[in-house]
């Protein structure tokens, strides 16, 4: 009996990535983005180059090459504008500038062209939906002035407009509804500091064709649109007449989500990024109730992809998977566009911890499977900063420490985004972990820590001081890029070789997929051009003939004569003839 490993070619010198790797950069590839892996940095939690315990532009600049060396085409950087950061920074109050916490324009400019230099393409965010409450428009708003037709100001209901005027609810908790001091009601699907943008205005159009223009101008290679889905309001903005309406975004359309009028914008905007070259990208971040429906945004005169969030609410359950991927791609097919994979994302619980509730290690076993599968399917593929390293979602952030505006907007009941923004550890053995150089270093943990590298996330720690804005887990030493470089078998060193991989093998990338009868309950079995990729989602391992020649695997297998063992909760990809 042999024991089955990939082994990972190089042990850099560098393990956090501080220097430029040697080899040259790939040249861009044209339709880069039908098969590109794009790297989400939260960017107030990737790296802080002053201290100060928040991830700021030199810090990311700084930490580029881990993510050459990773081997992803693009990096997307979340809101990093000027912004009272009432909501992580999706709250805007100038589009032009940057937020003094994270840089300066000429930090982001940098930050573009480096990240050329290695390779690497850049997508920023663009906020349409809303505004801050802070921005511009809405002072002069508030104030009176004409610009209040830019957002949704409306007289309220009962006898003296003292009621919303209708019921919709905020994304948040609450009614969707603020009153002003002059009695009327504004508009924000999200906090009260996010009032929504009328985009009947022509101006609001105007506005963010140029703001677009500013920033491609800059070199970016194109735009993550948040609540792509969310512009256009049906007229008269009708009663929904239910509660809880944040449970149905996703599963129908609702008069204020994912109407017929957004793709108009879309177009425009479309238009507006191929008239620049070198092919710049728009990826909705849209919620529509099917894939289908996600699919009209991803037409050919629309946006390049959008996120399928299908794919990330899936259970780990090999049938509901299969029927995902195959949907997921049909929709896409039809309109000609690439399908996208994603599993993690700044808004919802790291999917290792969605995977394994609280048994880290099976968390992690089928996150790493989870990844090699997501990477063996045709198309473009976003991952989340952190979960090259096998991060668990943070459970037991104190509330003190809390920032995000729905936990406080639903009594602590829905405060579910903080636990994935916590700062990714670097190096060493303390908090912040080489983060940044704040903080003392002393004191991080709580007594609970066991000591042990298997990062189960229990213990928030209490002491980090400045080191980082939340607080990270002491038992992140073991977790940390420098830990897991050039360790045999870590998770940083299977995305590293299933990145090298994916970019060597011609079958790998854009193109189609066929499936293979199922070898066995839970197990999932599907060619590409001389590739092929076995999935056991169950909880028994499974024996099988050895398909070809092991090229990744997301845990070790035994193999004796022609036959493989492939355990529970493992994927593995393999040459074939
Ligand atoms: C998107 C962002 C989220 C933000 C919301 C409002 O869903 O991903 O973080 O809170 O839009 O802008
Ligand atoms: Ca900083």
């Amino acid at each position: 009996m042999s024991l089955l490993r990939t082994v990972n070619p190089e042990s850099p010198a560098d393990p956090v990535g501080l220097t430029e790797p040697s080899a040259e950069p790939r040249p861009f590839a044209s339709r880069w983005w039908r098969d590109a892996v794009i790297y989400q940095v939260y960017v107030r939690s990737f790296a802080d180059s002053n201290g100060d315990g928040i991830g700021d532009l030199p810090g990311i600049r700084a930490r580029l090459p881990h993510l050459a060396r990773l081997g992803v085409d693009a990096v997307w950087l979340t809101p990093f504008y000027a912004s009272p950061q009432a909501d992580g920074g999706y709250d805007v109050a100038d589009y032009r500038a940057v937020d003094p916490l994270f840089g300066t324009l000429d930090d982001a400019v940098q930050l573009i062209d480096s990240a050329h230099g290695l390779g690497l393409r850049v997508i920023v965010d663009v906020v349409p939906n809303h505004t801050s409450d802070q921005h511009e428009w809405f002072r002069a708003a508030l104030a009176g002035g004409p610009e209040r037709d830019l957002y949704h100001f409306r007289q309220g209901r009962g006898t003296d407009g003292e009621l919303p005027p209708n019921d919709w609810e905020s994304v948040f908790g609450g009614p969707a509804w603020t009153r002003v001091a002059d009695g009327s009601w504004y508009l924000h699907l999200f906090a009260p500091q996010q009032p929504d943008l009328n985009w009947e205005n022509p101006a609001v159009h105007a506005e963010f064709d140029s703001i677009l223009r500013f920033w491609l101008d800059r070199g970016v290679d194109g735009f993550r649109v948040d609540v792509a889905h969310g512009m256009v309001k049906a007229a008269g903005m009708p009663d929904i007449g239910a509660r809880e309406q944040a449970k149905m975004i996703g599963s129908q359309v609702l008069p204020f989500f994912d109407q017929d009028g957004v793709h108009a914008i879309h177009r425009g905007w479309r238009r507006l990024l191929d008239s620049y070259e070198g092919e710049r990208i728009g990826v909705a971040e849209a919620w529509a109730p099917s894939p289908e429906r996600l699919a009209l945004y991803v037409r050919p005169d629309e946006l390049h992809q959008a996120f399928n969030f299908q794919f990330l609410t899936c259970p780990w359950d090999a049938t509901a998977m299969r029927a995902v991927v195959d949907a997921s791609l049909a929709a896409t097919g039809s309109v000609g566009a690439p399908t996208t994979w994603v599993l993690s994302n700044h808004d919802v619980v790291r999917h290792l911890t969605r995977y394994g509730a609280d048994d880290y290690a099976k968390g992690l076993r089928r996150a790493r499977a989870a990844a090699l599968l997501m990477l063996a399917l045709p198309g473009s593929t976003y991952l989340y900063q952190g979960e090259e390293l096998g991060l668990p979602e943070v459970r037991d952030l104190p509330d003190e420490a809390r920032q995000d505006p729905s936990f406080f907007r639903t009594d602590g009941q829905d405060g579910l985004r903080d636990g994935c923004r916590v700062p990714i550890p670097w190096e060493g053995d303390r908090a912040p972990y080489g983060f940044g150089s704040g903080g003392t270093g002393e004191d991080t943990g709580t007594g609970t820590d066991t000591g042990t590298s298997t990062g189960t996330g229990t213990d928030a720690g209490t002491g980090s001081g400045t080191g980082s804005w939340l607080p990270q887990p002491a038992s992140w030493a073991g977790l940390s890029v420098a830990a897991q470089t050039g360790a045999e078998g870590s998770t940083l060193e299977l995305y590293r070789t299933a990145l090298a991989r994916r970019k060597e093998l011609p079958g790998l990338g854009d193109g189609g997929m066929e499936w293979r009868p199922s070898p066995a309950a839970g197990v999932l079995d599907f060619v590409r051009p001389g590739f092929r990729c076995l999935l056991n989602t169950g909880t028994e391992p499974v024996e099988l003939p050895t398909p070809g020649r092991l090229l990744v695997t997301s845990a070790d297998l035994a193999a004796e004569g022609g036959t493989l063992t492939l355990p529970a909760d493992t994927c593995t990809w393999w040459a074939i003839p």
